[in-house]
């Protein structure tokens, strides 16, 4: 029985699911941003995702299931065949480097931007800046392309923290409302990305599998160009 008390099959939805699909889903903003445009295209858990404690949650289709794993590592999921398709953040494909990935859309969904960021004084052009970010891959190519020389500092969150405690001049992070920044004294200094949802595919499940996901992803695109 579905969460909201309708008995739902694959009769309900024009797709049918003959094949056996693996979604890798992140909990979290990407997750609840996601669950819309599936179920538009037909795909619903079963299980309630607010409440429930399991990794691998049935859905309406017998032969659709997601799996529920952190953000970072729905890449590898997917580039592994663990998972046929999945929903990552362009900034965490950036890290991951796109390896055994198709990328066939852009979900348009938790857009931020990719910023460099500081105290609203900082000197982006001073020699040897040091850098805190998450997003080392994108720091080190954006650094590069201008031909400047930077150190490179691993945060894991919190990146805010670095400029206010001395540990780095500036840092590369998100940003969306902006309000994270301003409660910390800083300013966005330089537009890096623009970042949104991108729906990520197995490139042997794409050969493989490509009656079914080709479908799903052409539904998906007109539910995402229906806006
Ligand atoms: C993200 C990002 C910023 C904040 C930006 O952090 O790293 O800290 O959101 O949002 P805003 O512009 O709307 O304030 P998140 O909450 O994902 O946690 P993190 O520090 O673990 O990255």
């Amino acid at each position: 029985m579905h969460p909201s008390g309708a008995q739902l099959s694959d009769a309900d939805t024009d797709m049918n699911f003959h094949t056996p699909l693996t979604i890798a889903l992140s909990k979290g903003r990407i997750f609840k941003d996601t669950l819309p445009l599936l179920k538009a295209a037909g795909i619903e858990p079963v299980d309630d995702p607010d409440t429930t404690r399991k990794l691998i949650l049935d859905t309406n289709h017998d032969n659709v299931k997601l799996v529920l794993i952190r953000a970072t590592d729905v890449p590898t999921y997917v580039q592994w065949g663990a998972a046929d398709l999945g929903v990552t953040g362009k900034d965490t494909l950036m890290e991951h480097g796109g390896d055994g990935l198709y990328e066939p859309l852009d979900l348009q969904i938790a857009k931020c931007g990719m910023w460099v960021a500081g105290f609203p004084d900082a000197d982006l052009a001073a020699r040897r800046l040091r850098i805190a970010t998450k997003y080392v891959r994108a720091a080190r190519d954006h650094f590069a392309a201008k031909g400047q020389q930077v150190e490179i500092i691993k945060l894991y969150g919190s990146m805010e923290l670095a400029p206010i405690v001395g540990l780095s001049d500036l840092i590369v992070d998100l940003v969306e409302t902006g309000n994270t920044l301003k409660a910390n004294g800083l300013v966005t200094l330089e537009h890096m990305h623009d970042i949104s949802s991108r729906l990520v595919v197995n490139k042997a499940s794409w050969k493989m599998k490509h009656a079914t996901l080709s479908e799903l992803v052409e539904e998906l695109r007109s539910v995402v160009e229906k806006g």
